[in-house]
C-alpha cells in the first residue's frame, strides 16, 4: 500500500525502513507536518502516517477524504491532535500505537526528577569548567517522598513502581480506574488530597476537556510551597502562565517539562539559528530551576522499533480488512 508519512526525520524513516521489510508498503517519507496546506501531499495514499503535532482537524480531514486517503494510522498514543467525530463522518478509520514502551516514557519522568533534584545538568557543566564548588546544588532524599500521580495508566504504573523501588510514598488520582487494578503500594486519592500532600506531582493522564489546564492558578494555590512538577503527558494540561507565576513566588520549586502547550511551533525542529518568537516559553528558559526537554520522553530504540512495527501491523490489518484493535472511535 501507499503510504505518505508525514513530519518524517530521519529517525523515523531509519525504524521505518527496517520494519518495512516485512510489510513491503510503499512509503512517502514526508518532512512537513500535515495541516490544510500540506495535505494534499497524500494524494496518491491510502493511508497516511502523522506524529503528536500533525493537525487533524476537520478541514484537513475533508482534503483527506477528496483526495481518497482511507486512514489515518498515529504513530503516537496521545490522540488529542485528531478530530474523531469528523474522521467517522468522512469515513476515514484512525489507528494509533495505544502502547509501545511505557517504560521510555516512565524512565524519562524519573530522569527529570534526579536531573532537578541532583542538579547534575549544573554539575557537569561546572565540572567541565574546572569550577568544583557545591554551593547552590543541594539536593533532596527521594526516599520517604511523597509523590502524586495524576494518571495510573501504562505509563504511571510504570513511574508509580520505579518510585515505589526508590523508597518513595506513591499516591494517585485516577477516576478511571480501581484500586484493585492499580500498583502494590500505591495509594488512591482524591485530587485535592493530592495537590495538599505531595512533594512531587506527575501527570500521566491524556490531554482532554477535563485534563486541560488542570494544573493552574487554583490547583497550584492547593500544592505545598515548594513543590515538584513534572509533565511528560501533554502541554496544554498546565496552564504556562500560571505556572511562571508560582516559579516566580517559589510556589513551585522545580518544574520538569518534556512536553508545552505552544510546542507545534517550536519542537523536533533545530531552531538554534532562529530567534524565538514564544516570549512565555523563553521566560520558562530563564529558570533555573527549569528543565525542559523537547518531547523525547518516547524516543527509546526499543519504544522506535515497536512504534514503527504495531503502525505498519495496523496499515496491514485495514488492507487486509481485519479488526482494527487499536482503531480509534467518537465517544
Ligand atoms: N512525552 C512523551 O513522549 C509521551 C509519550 C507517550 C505518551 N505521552 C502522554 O502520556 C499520556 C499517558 O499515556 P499512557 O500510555 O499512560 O496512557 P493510558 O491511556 O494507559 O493512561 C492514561 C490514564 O489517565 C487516566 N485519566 C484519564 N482522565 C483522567 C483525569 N481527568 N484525571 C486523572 N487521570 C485520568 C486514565 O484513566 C488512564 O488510566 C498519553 O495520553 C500521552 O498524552 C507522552
Amino acid at each position: 500500500m501507499k503510504i505518505t508519512l508525514f513530519s518524517s526525520k530521519p529517525y523515523d524513516q531509519q525504524f521505518f525502513e527496517e520494519a518495512n521489510t516485512s510489510f513491503n508498503n510503499e512509503i512517502v517519507f514526508q518532512e512537513v507536518a500535515l495541516n490544510e496546506n500540506t495535505a494534499a501531499m497524500a494524494t496518491g495514499a491510502k493511508a497516511i502516517c502523522v506524529f503528536v503535532n500533525d493537525q487533524v482537524n476537520a478541514n484537513v480531514l475533508q482534503h483527506l477524504q477528496g483526495i481518497g486517503v482511507q486512514l489515518v494510522a498515529l504513530r503516537c498514543a496521545g490522540y488529542n491532535n485528531v478530530d474523531l467525530k469528523k474522521a467517522a463522518a468522512c469515513g476515514i478509520k484512525i489507528v494509533r500505537v495505544p502502547a509501545y514502551s511505557p517504560y521510555a516514557v516512565a524512565e524519562h519522568t524519573i530522569a527529570l526528577i534526579l536531573t532537578l533534584n541532583r542538579k547534575t545538568h549544573r554539575a557537569y557543566n561546572r565540572v567541565k569548567e574546572g569550577n568544583f564548588s557545591l554551593q547552590g546544588l543541594l539536593g533532596f532524599d527521594l526516599h520517604g517522598k511523597t509523590v502524586g500521580l495524576i494518571g495510573l495508566g501504562e505509563i504511571g504504573k510504570v513511574t508509580a513502581k520505579i518510585l515505589v523501588g526508590m523508597g518513595c510514598k506513591v499516591q494517585a488520582y485516577d477516576p478511571y480506574i480501581t484500586q484493585e487494578s492499580g500498583v502494590a503500594g500505591v495509594t488512591f486519592i482524591d485530587l485535592d488530597t493530592l495537590y495538599e500532600g505531595s512533594d512531587i506531582i506527575s501527570l500521566h493522564c491524556p490531554l482532554t476537556p477535563e485534563t486541560h489546564h488542570i494544573i493552574n492558578a487554583e490547583s497550584i494555590a492547593k500544592m505545598k510551597k515548594g513543590v515538584m512538577l513534572i509533565n511528560t503527558s501533554r502541554g496544554a494540561t498546565l496552564e504556562t502562565k500560571a505556572v511562571i507565576k508560582a516559579l516566580k513566588t517559589g510556589k513551585i520549586k522545580y518544574l520538569g517539562l518534556d512536553v508545552y502547550e505552544e510546542e507545534a511551533e517550536l519542537f523536533f525542529e533545530d531552531l538554534s539559528d532562529k530567534v524565538i518568537q514564544d516570549d512565555v516559553f523563553m521566560r520558562l528558559l530563564s529558570f533555573n530551576n527549569v528543565l525542559i526537554t523537547g518531547h523525547q520522553a518516547f524516543f527509546t530504540a526499543e519504544a522506535m522499533k515497536n512504534i514503527a512495527t504495531t503502525t505498519l501491523q495496523n496499515i496491514h490489518d485495514f488492507e487486509q480488512g481485519q479488526r482494527l484493535q487499536n482503531e480509534l472511535l467518537p465517544t
